[in-house]
């Protein structure tokens, strides 16, 4: 089974982006030949930096090793270490209708928050369809949030396959049932763009004042308070057994515990939580020359997979070979 996934360098990850997509794909690692690659070319939509984008590519790199991906198992890479894959974008981009472009709510979103309406932001899911269909991936496990720009790859790749015949295998999203969208501190959607997140890597200060700064209502510390829809808990679920969690509830409703002592709780249970890769960390960060070395190795075996299905790809639609 060949397993592909995806994370921009746009900032530090948060626990969205660890459960909703690491930790799946980290546990997959083991059950099939995974590629997993950093998408800088996609972060161009939105970081205009040079500095701070290879920043961003060298702290995403060290966080998901961090967290558990194993680079013996998994090929771990930086997207444009791959070139071919912009060139596919164009074959595939001859394939695409305009209207399923229009279609697709990220775009909608962020223009709509003020970004600007670039053609790259507007072209990005082809750009996702070239990063899923080039490495013939057959499972893409992603977060709720990508589950229309996998509908969209599928589409793009059955009209190419249409078209030209079959080149392309056509891949399955894996969205895990309970954690696919994980809320941030004000309950929307974790992400960045909210500036509701919780990084994985927070100093501790800053993630114990984040934490604490969660917004409640006003019910006193006597009364009972209800656990459905706090998100205190739901942020505890994450991290916490079900015992806990269902200790928590009970406390919720019985009263005589204030929101300060839950949220002290929950700060607890996610440091802990992430202590030994915060531990694996400092050591990756101590040892710069482990990471470069990591992403050379995944860029060669990754860039022969994709130079071969577009070879395949090219082939089918008349580009190159003789005329
Ligand atoms: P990105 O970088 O926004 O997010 C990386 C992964 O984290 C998941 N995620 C979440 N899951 C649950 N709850 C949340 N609050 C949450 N926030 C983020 C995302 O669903 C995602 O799986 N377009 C992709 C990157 C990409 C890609 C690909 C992914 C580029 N090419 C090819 C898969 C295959 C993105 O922006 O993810």
């Amino acid at each position: 089974m060949r397993i592909l996934s995806g994370i921009q360098p746009s900032g530090r990850l948060h626990v969205g982006n660890f459960f909703g997509m690491m930790e799946p794909a980290i546990r997959l690692q083991d059950e099939g030949e995974a590629f997993y690659f950093i998408a800088d070319y996609h972060s161009l939509t939105t970081v205009h930096d040079p500095g701070t984008l290879r920043g961003n590519v060298r702290d995403v790199a060290i966080d998901f090793l961090a967290c558990g991906l194993d680079p013996a198992k998994a090929t771990f890479f930086r997207q444009s270490d791959v070139p071919e894959v912009t060139e596919l974008t164009w074959l595939l981009s001859t394939v695409t209708p305009m209207g399923l472009l229009e279609r697709c709510h990220s775009y909608k979103d962020k223009t709509s928050r003020g970004l600007e309406a670039t053609h790259g932001l507007f072209a990005y899911p082809v750009l996702m369809a070239a990063d899923i269909l080039i490495y013939d991936s057959e499972v893409v496990p992603v977060g709720e949030d990508q589950k229309q720009h996998l509908e969209v790859t599928r589409d793009i790749a059955g009209k190419f396959n249409h078209r030209y015949g079959e080149v392309f295998v056509i891949p399955e999203p894996r969205i895990r049932g309970d954690k696919a969208k994980v809320p941030g501190l004000d309950g929307q959607k974790m992400s960045k763009s909210y500036d509701n997140t919780l990084e994985i890597f927070a100093a501790e200060k800053a993630l114990r004042k984040k934490i604490m700064g969660i917004v409640t209502d006003s019910t006193p510390v006597d009364e009972p308070k209800d656990p459905a829809g706090s998100i205190i808990v739901d942020l505890y679920r994450l991290v916490a057994g079900e015992a806990e969690v269902e200790a928590m509830e009970a406390e919720f409703r019985a009263g005589g515990v204030g929101y300060g002592d839950f949220k002290k709780r929950l700060f607890g249970a996610f440091w802990e939580h992430f202590e030994p890769m915060r531990a694996r960390r400092e050591e990756l960060l101590a040892d710069p020359g482990y990471v470069d070395g990591v992403l050379a190795s995944g860029a060669e075996r990754a860039r022969a997979v994709a130079r071969a299905t577009l070879d395949r790809a090219r082939a089918a639609c008349g580009i190159g070979g003789a005329p």
